[in-house]
């Protein structure tokens, strides 16, 4: 974990984020992601060493622990705080949930209340709309949210969320074409970042979630193509083919 913090830290990121929420199996099963939370000790000595190994700020991210009989995270704060992170992202589920269940964001508002702590704590998890958003911070009080899946052909929730946090009003529904726009940059962006095949198979799974596409008549052909076509230009094609639900 120090060498590849040096390579990461040679690339000059702001930041360097642990990742010790991944649940998958074949990530957690092998002690890495949610799995450093049966072996505690283990976790605060590589985030102590990532911390000292480099000069950029050093955050976590975790879960509330690994099933709901070791729910641990208040403990857990404390300790990674002592091992000199910047800021710790929870997400209120325990690796057992996986996904499933709700995330209980109880836990994140201990953690954050807790006065010994005193570093930035992010919270995560089912926050799906700028509402549920709002009640995250009035309520438990933490320093920021994190949003995953609502993302998920939705870039634009970051637009009303804010729009919400600052005005107390929903932000008016954003234009098809706008919205079509954005999803357009994205595959554009994902194609540049990655290479084309990597690229559309990335976005494929936030098209196939997109609720820009929900309620237009006859679409499922639309949508099989979409999540098939393998080149930009195929995919663009298609878009062009779409109109919105009336
Ligand atoms: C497909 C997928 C990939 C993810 N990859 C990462 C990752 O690389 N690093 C990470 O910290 N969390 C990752 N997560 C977890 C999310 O960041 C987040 O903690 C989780 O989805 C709960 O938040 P949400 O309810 O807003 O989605 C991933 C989640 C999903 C569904």
């Amino acid at each position: 974990m120090v060498e590849a913090a040096k390579i990461v830290e040679q690339a000059q990121p702001d930041i360097l984020d642990i990742n010790f929420g991944c649940p998958v199996k074949r990530v957690a099963g092998k002690g890495a992601g949610a799995g450093m939370l049966q072996n505690i000790p283990k976790m605060l000595e590589i985030t102590r060493a990532v911390v000292d190994a480099v000069k950029i700020p050093v955050t976590v991210k975790t879960r509330l622990g690994w099933d709901a009989d070791n729910k641990i995270i208040v403990d857990l704060a404390e300790q990674l705080q002592d091992c000199g992170i910047a800021a710790l992202t929870i997400h209120g589920r325990t690796r057992a949930q996986m996904y499933t269940g709700e995330a209980d964001w109880t836990l994140i508002g201990e953690v954050k209340n807790n006065p010994r702590m005193h570093i930035p704590i992010i919270g995560n998890g089912d926050v799906t709309s700028a509402q549920r958003c709002k009640e995250c911070f009035d309520r438990y009080g933490v320093d920021a949210v994190m949003i995953g899946r609502a993302s998920f052909g939705r870039p634009w929730i970051f637009k009303e969320i804010k729009h919400f946090l600052e005005t107390g009003e929903e932000l008016p529904p954003l234009s098809f074409d706008w919205c079509m726009d954005v999803l357009r940059q994205e595959v554009v962006d994902s194609v540049n970042l990655l290479d084309e095949r990597r690229g559309i198979l990335h976005v494929r799974r936030h098209l196939a979630a997109s609720p820009l596409f929900k309620g237009i008549p006859n679409f499922k052909e639309t949508r099989i193509a979409m999540l098939r076509a393998e080149t930009q230009e195929e995919l663009f094609r298609i878009f062009e083919t779409i109109t919105p639900r009336v």
